[in-house]
């Protein structure tokens, strides 16, 4: 798999350094809060669970999944996304939401892109009535946005690359890899493989 990778960007040790920052900012920050995690898989899982063993505080985990790139390596704008919710609030719309009422909030994904994904995921959790929420991304890609999304925390900004790794994919691969590095362009443009 090294081997389909232009260059690695963050490597290991790289990665955890920066979640030890990020991990005692929110624990300062979260400190006597009633904080829900809500984790957006599959792509932050691994970031997800480097980070909150690194929080010692009490929370609560809730996982949604989502999926807006259907095997592309651009987005096509449509989120189709469903909570695991341990604790359905129904609220009446289609999508059960966890129940995160007058908790406070905190919306772990892996990458920032168009801002699709997470301006759908922020406006569905404000709908749940929590007392604040806040958005914390591994990554965030440098470009112009079609929805704008203000993050509260933030590992590293990157170019505008298809990256993978570290639980990115491309087409469902590449999540093992350790560390996060840029794709190949030619394998992106590989029809059908
Ligand atoms: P957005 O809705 O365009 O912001 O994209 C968000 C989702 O698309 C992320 O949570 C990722 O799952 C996926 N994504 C965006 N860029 C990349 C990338 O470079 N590599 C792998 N997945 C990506
Ligand atoms: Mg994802």
């Amino acid at each position: 798999m090294r081997g389909d990778l232009e260059r690695v960007l963050f490597d290991q040790p790289a990665i955890h350094r920066r979640l030890d920052d990020l991990a005692a900012q929110i624990s300062n920050d979260y400190r006597d809060c009633d904080l829900t995690v809500i984790a957006v898989l599959h792509g932050s899982l691994m970031f997800v669970a480097d980070l909150l063993r690194r929080i010692p505080l009490p929370l609560k985990l809730e996982c949604l999944s989502v999926a807006s790139y259907h095997g592309k390596a651009h987005t096509s704008g449509e989120v189709i996304f469903k909570f695991a919710a341990t604790s359905p609030s129904g609220g009446g719309g289609q999508i059960p939401l966890p129940d995160v009422v007058g908790r406070d909030v905190l919306i772990l994904d892996d990458v920032l892109d168009s801002g699709h994904t997470l301006a759908v995921v922020r406006e569905a959790l404000e709908t749940a009535k929590p007392r604040s929420i806040r958005v914390c991304v591994l990554l965030s890609k440098k470009k112009q946005r079609a929805r704008e999304v203000v993050t509260d925390y933030l590992g590293f900004e990157i170019e505008d690359e298809f990256v993978v790794g570290y639980g990115l994919d491309f087409k469902e691969r590449y999540r093992n890899l350790p560390y996060i590095g840029v794709l190949r362009k030619e394998l992106l443009e590989q029809p059908g493989k």
